[in-house]
């Protein structure tokens, strides 16, 4: 895919890159030539409740819709503190006060997403969460309007480094 953009929102920024590659499985190979490799896994829901999941499943849409050729690429970084919180503390602000997933569900299924966590890796990583989202060209306003939402909340407010990097693959 085919790097638009890459602005660093807060924290130290990474090393620009002209094109992000994505690759399932244990990464065997490492091109030479890349900038950076990152590394996370998908894992079980922590904070959604049933009702949500139901609302999830019914709504959302699968990562590779052939005319979803935008994507953004989004690394983040929470502060020790959130991490410092309980589980329920971290879901009362994720939810009951910075409402993410009912910002969220109002964006599917224009917005397809993927979620992976870096922090059980046994070597330390420098993000907690890639954040991999889908969309056609045409909903990146919409996109837009829904970062903008929740960079807005509370949940957000713990974020310490945050890099958007939009990619197309329209002309790959
Ligand atoms: C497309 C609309 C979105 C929906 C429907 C959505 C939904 C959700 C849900 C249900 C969870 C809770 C997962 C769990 O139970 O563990 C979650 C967590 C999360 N989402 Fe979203 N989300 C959306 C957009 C985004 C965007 C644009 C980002 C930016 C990268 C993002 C980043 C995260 C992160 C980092 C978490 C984990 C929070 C934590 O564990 O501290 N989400 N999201």
């Amino acid at each position: 895919m085919r790097v638009v953009s890459q602005n660093t929102l807060s924290g130290p920024p990474i090393a620009p890159a002209a094109r992000v590659g994505m690759f399932a499985g244990l990464l065997t190979r490492v091109p030479s030539e890349a900038a950076w490799t990152l590394c996370g896994v998908a894992s079980n829901d922590r904070y959604t409740t049933r009702s949500e999941k139901n609302a999830l499943v019914n709504r959302q849409a699968p990562i590779g819709r052939p005319d979803a050729t935008s994507a953004a690429l989004i690394l983040l970084r929470k502060r020790a503190e959130w991490w410092a919180f309980t589980q329920d503390e971290r879901r009362a602000i994720l939810e009951e006060d910075s409402h993410h997933i009912a910002i969220g569900m109002r964006y599917l299924p224009a917005v397809a997403r993927r979620l992976l966590h870096c922090r059980d890796l046994a070597t330390q990583a420098p993000f907690d969460f890639i954040g991999f989202l889908e969309f056609s060209p045409g909903d990146e306003p919409a996109f837009d309007t829904m970062m903008t939402e929740l960079r807005a909340t509370k949940e957000w407010s713990f974020m310490d480094r945050e890099i958007d990097i939009r990619l197309t693959k329209a002309d790959v």
